[in-house]
């Protein structure tokens, strides 16, 4: 299967880079990550196309048998090529009737977009007050854990920090065998925004992971260590084109848009949770 997505592409770089699998089964990619079971995003299937109805079963079973030990179910899409060469599309966005079986079966779909850059500029805000570089000691790697998991209020709390934490023994084994730097922006030691970038080589990096910890939003961290997380990877990473992937409305794609990222294209996803996964109610 020729994949067509950048968006698809880079994830599947990322896991391989990260010490996982991804075989092309021809009609199908398969993505592993062993090291990180319960990462969504790090085992799944990618399509070719929009499956039609009567083909969802047989997908299932055919995760089931290439993914055994997954209690989530994922599957991303490979965008459509425009005819002409024109930019790829969303077949989320041309076709929806092959939805409603997906939907029946528990599974939410949805589309994020795409942006690329070939040079960055600096935010509206930029925040001179923080400390930006590479994380590198224990400590740096411990608050980056803490950060992830105080971010999230999405998921049963345990069985997120198992993945976090096997993430970022994953991001660690990246930037060990150097194909990227995880950075962070550190005000009085604290790690407060925090993301990834990653490459293989080729001239593309893929951003990993924007956050900035609830308690510091607004104060022009994220914006400002995108920029220079970009700056960094143009001139030493030997990236040409800087990929990012976000929801394509709310305020962090409008914030890579500030930094010099343009929407390429849109990616498209199927994800269904394993059961009991929902964050702890408030007491
Ligand atoms: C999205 C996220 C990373 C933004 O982080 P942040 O550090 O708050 O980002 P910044 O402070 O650089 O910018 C946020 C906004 O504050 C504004 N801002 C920053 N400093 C400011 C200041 N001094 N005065 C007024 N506005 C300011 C920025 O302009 C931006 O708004 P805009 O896009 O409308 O212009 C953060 O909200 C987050 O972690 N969210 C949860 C995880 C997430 O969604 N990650 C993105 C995945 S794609």
């Amino acid at each position: 299967m020729d994949v067509t997505s950048l968006g698809l592409r880079t994830n599947l770089m990322i896991v391989t880079l990260a010490g996982g699998q991804v075989e092309d089964r021809g009609e199908y990619v398969v993505a592993r990550s062993p090291d990180n079971p319960t990462f969504w995003w790090g085992n799944f299937l990618a399509l070719p196309r929009p499956p039609q109805p009567e083909e969802v079963s047989g997908w299932l079973d055919t995760f089931a048998a290439e993914l055994p030990t997954a209690a989530h179910r994922t599957f991303a899409l490979d965008s459509v090529p425009e005819p002409a060469g024109g930019p790829a599309t969303s077949v989320l966005g041309t076709a929806t009737a092959w939805q409603a079986p997906w939907t029946s079966a528990g599974f939410t779909s949805w589309s994020d977009s795409v942006l690329v850059a070939e040079s960055v500029r600096e935010p509206l805000h930029v925040n001179t007050e923080a400390t930006y570089r590479p994380l590198a000691s224990e400590a740096d790697w411990a608050q980056l854990v803490e950060l992830r998991c105080a971010n999230d209020d999405d998921h049963e709390p345990a069985a997120y920090r198992v993945f976090v934490e096997a993430s970022v023994r994953g991001i660690r084994r990246m930037v060990a065998d150097g194909h990227g730097q995880w950075w962070g922006a550190f005000i009085g030691g604290r790690l407060l925004s925090t993301m990834g970038l990653f490459t293989d080589g080729s001239g593309v990096a893929r951003y990993q992971n924007v956050d900035t910890h609830p308690d510091a939003r607004r104060l022009g961290l994220a914006g400002t260590l995108a920029y220079r997380v970009g700056r960094w990877g143009l001139a030493e990473l030997g990236a040409r084109q800087l990929v990012i992937v976000a929801e394509p409305t709310g305020m962090a794609i409008a914030l890579y848009r500030q930094v010099g990222f343009v929407d390429a294209e849109p990616v498209d996803q199927l994800e269904k949770a394993p059961p009991g996964d929902a964050p702890t109610p408030a007491p």
